[in-house]
């Protein structure tokens, strides 16, 4: 019996060990070894953070973080950052204006979750990415995003500059191969992110998520602050 003690011992001092080796490892940048450790204890239990988990988000795999920094072009024609996004809210889209169907669902429901919110909504910002820079010009990419929300900010720019954003948000794209190339589709993941005000993510909403489910997201970070 004392050698079955021992041995479980053993094996949760070695468990222990290895979590805690993993955590050295994965730790976020600035982030203690011990913060790590008790993030990676917690997160066999449940959830990270303080926030309750929302209704249609997509669980990020603990240690992962989305967004942070990028350089692109705004509807208006200027260069913007993440810093000038500082502070602000966003729920942020990634598609192309000449989709046919996908985006401006997606970008609708994103607006009547904005209606939805009623005052709260002046704390957020609607922005939507293009990952078809190449069509997607910011005179066009304005008059598209005026049809949707007064407020909704487009965002594209070179094709290097939309790839690096897409990469930081781990979103997919690619122009669809056919022998007619003026009028090519994209394959693009349909992702929501609602992203704080460091300009990182806090929630991945699954596609097609309706304008309760957004909102709902939102007030749930909202009222966290
Ligand atoms: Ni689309």
């Amino acid at each position: 019996m004392l050698r079955f003690i021992r041995f479980l011992s053993a094996i949760v001092i070695l468990c222990l060990g290895a979590l805690w080796g993993a955590a050295w490892l994965w730790r976020g940048e600035g982030e203690s070894v011990t913060d790590a450790f008790v993030r990676r204890i917690a997160g066999f239990s449940g959830p990270e953070g303080s926030v309750a988990p929302t209704a249609g988000a997509v669980a990020m795999p603990p240690g992962v973080t989305l967004g942070g920094p990028f350089t692109m072009t705004d509807s208006k024609g200027r260069t913007v950052s993440e810093k000038d996004f500082a502070g602000r809210w966003l729920v942020m889209y990634f598609g192309y204006t000449f989709c046919p169907d996908v985006c401006p669902t997606e970008l609708g429901n994103i607006a009547a979750a904005m209606d939805e919110l009623g005052p709260v909504a002046e704390r957020v910002t609607p922005v939507f990415v293009s990952i078809d820079p190449e069509r997607d010009k910011p005179a066009h990419l304005s008059d598209y995003v005026d049809l949707f929300h007064p407020r909704m900010v487009g965002l594209t720019g070179s094709i290097e500059q939309v790839t690096e954003m897409a990469r930081r948000y781990r979103v997919f794209f690619r122009k669809e191969t056919r022998t007619d190339a003026a009028d090519y589709l994209m394959d693009h993941s349909s992702f929501i992110y609602i992203v704080g005000p460091d300009g990182k993510v806090r929630t991945v909403l699954k596609p097609q998520s309706a304008p309760a489910t957004i909102a709902g997201a939102l007030r749930n970070q909202l009222r966290n602050l």
